[in-house]
């Protein structure tokens, strides 16, 4: 069976900690989207880790950790990746295997996201400039480099041959990249990448399915960041959703099972695009300051506010989220009252549907409010030992979004986390 492990919200909802946390299930985890824009913090015996391409299984002696074809990867950043984890855990490479399939992101490909960036002025999308973008774009132009061409005679020709293209499009920007010096390290990574363990991932997960190995799909960005049903433009280039695993790893639908979603009990966003529940004033700077909410990768403040119960049902049905995962809930400690967005309020109506363009629809959200909690979720060591009106808040978000929290997370330690029976 597979099951898949996805953020319901604009990313950072927590994932890293929770794969880490329900690895000792799994017998591999599998990346099957998204590239190094993505930073999965976790704990390792107290030190801070943050994750970019590798599945976040690694840390556990028995998973085998897979970087699936929908990913884009950058050899120059999983080879750094890859050197720090070496330092805390020396047997990684037996337990990490790419898909061949997986595209490459070149020097090229950042140097475009960073010139498209700027020429877009305010307009811009907020990109991590990890080359995402335009990795994902000469995969469905099909033009892109994949991890199996490495192994080919003639990939420095095909590198050059798309680095050819790259460079008309960069000469179009008026903004100069200094790109140049990105291209040695990027070979030598190369040459790395051909010393690691690539795998033909569908048939390697079909044996791995057939004996009866379980395995965990991990998500990267969230639901409210898929291109297909975030909030357009301003989204990263990849399927963040449940469908993402079937493509992205190559397994057919009937071998997934649950499907846990990741909220935050509020709610953030980094980089540019609507936001509803936003709270630009001091609650949203005491939210950031208590979540301590800066970017695992840029170290940008990530906007914050209140929980968006309307967002939330909308990607827990794109999904069809079997089970419900509320991280960072000691954070409201502090808060009193706390509220929940349960309706949109557009043209004077209200609805609980998510519209067509966030980004032009003038969106005011309705609020639930709940009182806050006089004892610290921080100390509570069952969900039975947290306060009343912490249970009903849940039973709350549960009933709104017609499915059950599994798991409540109350610190960033991976025994921090209140399993709901
Ligand atoms: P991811 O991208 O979804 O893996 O999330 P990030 O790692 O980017 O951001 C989540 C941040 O919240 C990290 O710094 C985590 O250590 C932290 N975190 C995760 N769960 C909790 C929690 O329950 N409480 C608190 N206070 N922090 C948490
Ligand atoms: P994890 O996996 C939060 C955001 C960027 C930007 C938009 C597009 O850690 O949750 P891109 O670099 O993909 O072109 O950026 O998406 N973004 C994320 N925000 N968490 C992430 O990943 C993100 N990955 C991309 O800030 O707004
Ligand atoms: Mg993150």
């Amino acid at each position: 069976m597979i099951d898949v492990l996805l953020g319901l919200q604009w990313g950072d909802e927590g994932k890293g900690k929770i794969v880490d946390y329900l690895a000792h299930k799994y017998d591999i985890i599998a990346r099957f989207q998204g590239g190094p824009n993505a930073g999965h913090t976790l704990y390792v015996n107290g030190v801070k880790v943050v994750l970019r391409t590798i599945p976040s299984g690694v840390f556990h002696d028995h998973c085998l950790n897979l970087i699936g074809n929908g990913v884009v990867i950058d050899p120059v950043a999983l080879k750094g990746e890859i050197e720090q984890l070496l330092a805390i855990r020396p047997d990684v490479l037996s337990r990490l295997f790419i898909a061949h399939r997986a595209h490459l992101i070149l020097p090229t490909h950042r140097a475009l996201d960073a010139a498209s960036e700027a020429a877009k002025g305010s307009d811009k999308i907020g990109s991590t400039l990890k080359g995402i973008g335009p990795a994902y774009m000469d995969k469905t132009g099909r033009n892109g480099l994949r991890v199996g061409d490495i192994l080919s005679k003639d990939f420095q020709q095909r590198y050059n041959k798309l680095k050819e293209k790259h460079l008309q499009m960069l000469a179009q920007y008026d903004q100069k990249i200094e790109w140049e010096e990105w291209e040695q390290p990027f070979m030598e990574a190369v040459e790395y990448l051909r010393t690691l363990q690539i795998v033909n991932a569908e048939y390697w997960l079909e044996d791995h399915l057939k004996s009866g190995k379980q395995i965990l799909a991990e998500g990267a960005q969230g639901s409210m960041l898929d291109i297909d049903y975030g909030t357009y433009p301003f989204v990263t280039s990849s399927n963040t959703i449940a469908a993402g695993v079937c493509a992205g790893l190559g397994v057919a639908p009937v071998h997934i099972g649950e499907v846990y979603g990741i909220t935050k009990a509020y709610c953030t966003r980094v980089g540019s695009g609507p936001f509803p529940t936003e709270l630009d004033d001091e609650t949203g700077e005491a939210l950031r300051k208590a979540g301590n909410e800066f970017g695992a990768v840029t170290g940008r403040s990530r906007r914050c506010g209140w929980i968006d119960l309307v967002a939330l049902r909308y990607t827990v049905m794109l999904s069809g989220v079997t089970k419900l995962i509320m991280t960072k809930t000691d954070v409201l400690d502090e808060f009193n009252p706390i509220k929940a967005a349960v309706a949109y309020k557009i043209d004077g109506k209200e609805t609980k549907e998510m519209p067509y363009d966030l980004c032009s629809t003038d969106v005011e959200p309705v609020y639930e409010t709940f009182p806050g909690w006089d004892k610290p979720l921080s100390a509570c060591t069952s969900f039975e030992d947290t306060p009343q009106v912490f249970k009903d808040y849940c039973k709350f978000v549960e009933q709104y979004l017609g499915t059950k929290i599994g798991f409540v997370s109350n610190g960033t330690g991976r025994d921090q986390l209140l399993v709901i029976g």
